[in-house]
């Protein structure tokens, strides 16, 4: 995983609340940390129409697959007073997400489990299950798709934002994807949508977001390149040149067609 540089250095949000004067142990609101804690495209507005499409109620149990450090999470519990488990593979992005957690106030809302999706959800009783540009690491969908099945409720509902197939893909473009983005492989939406129905999803449809994701990488580059100076003296070289190196190859991506962004509700 971390061949991927977004998920290095992940302490580096705290040299983002440094430079806000917010110290190691001070308390946090989310609003302070929502430009630093989304790991997807467009931020807390995705977040937002998800929500559009869950009605979730205060008490309603959400379950986010690869929750990253956890912001989407935290936002949603502070928006809803849903309780949501955010389950995360990598140990550092878990632990860095539980302190931001506590400091927010939120952890009796918000339940950090670090583990893995196809190791099983811990209970079967979620009315949603949210992810947000994790299933593209994970190539075995039926798997994937049976343990998000399971953990829901009848009549239950999975919000997905991921990665598709969009071509064939070059040989560069494979081992970019491969070796940078950590993701094997993708489906097109004919695929996606047959993994999902054969998981007992009945309802599915799938939006295609190419364009504006593609709008979106090319805008974070050159806003990210614009900020160099800024970024060295925040985070230092290293991170900078991480995170460029990232942000530049999945803008390449989606400017060759070489991928595809959709957006998933499956009922
Ligand atoms: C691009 S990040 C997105 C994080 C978060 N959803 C957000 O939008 O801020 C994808 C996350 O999925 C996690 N992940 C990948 N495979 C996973 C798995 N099999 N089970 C749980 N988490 C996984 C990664 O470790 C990573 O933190």
């Amino acid at each position: 995983m971390k061949s991927m540089k977004l998920y290095t250095n992940v302490q580096r949000i705290h040299n983002e609340l440094a430079a806000l004067g917010i110290g190691l142990d001070a308390a946090l609101r989310v609003d302070q940390l929502t430009p630093f804690d989304q790991y997807h495209y467009f931020g807390t507005e995705a977040v937002d129409e998800a929500l559009e499409v869950l009605q979730l109620q205060p008490g309603s149990r959400v379950l986010d697959v690869g929750s990253g450090i956890g912001g989407p999470a935290r936002y949603i519990a502070a928006k809803t007073g849903a309780h949501v488990t955010a389950l995360e593979l990598q140990p550092d992005l878990d632990e860095v997400a539980r302190d931001l957690t506590a400091r927010c106030g939120l952890s009796s809302r918000v339940a950090h489990v670090c583990g893995n999706i196809l190791d099983g959800a811990a209970a079967e009783n979620y009315d949603a299950v949210i992810s947000f540009l994790c299933f593209l690491h994970i190539p075995e969908r039926p798997k994937l798709f049976a343990a998000c099945r399971a953990a829901l409720k009848p009549g239950g509902v999975m919000y997905i934002e991921d990665f598709g197939k969009s071509r064939p893909v070059s040989a560069d473009e494979a081992k970019a994807l491969l070796v940078k983005v950590q993701c094997a492989g993708l489906p097109g939406k004919a695929e996606y949508e047959s993994h999902l129905v054969a998981a007992g999803f009945g309802d599915v449809s799938i939006s295609d977001v190419t364009a504006s994701w593609k709008d979106f990488t090319a805008s974070r580059l050159a806003m990210f390149r614009a900020a160099r100076a800024r970024g060295i003296e925040v985070h230092g070289r290293e991170i900078v040149d991480d995170l460029d190196d990232f942000y530049a190859t999945v803008a390449q991506l989606f400017h060759d067609g070489a991928i595809a962004g959709l957006k998933i509700v499956a009922r």
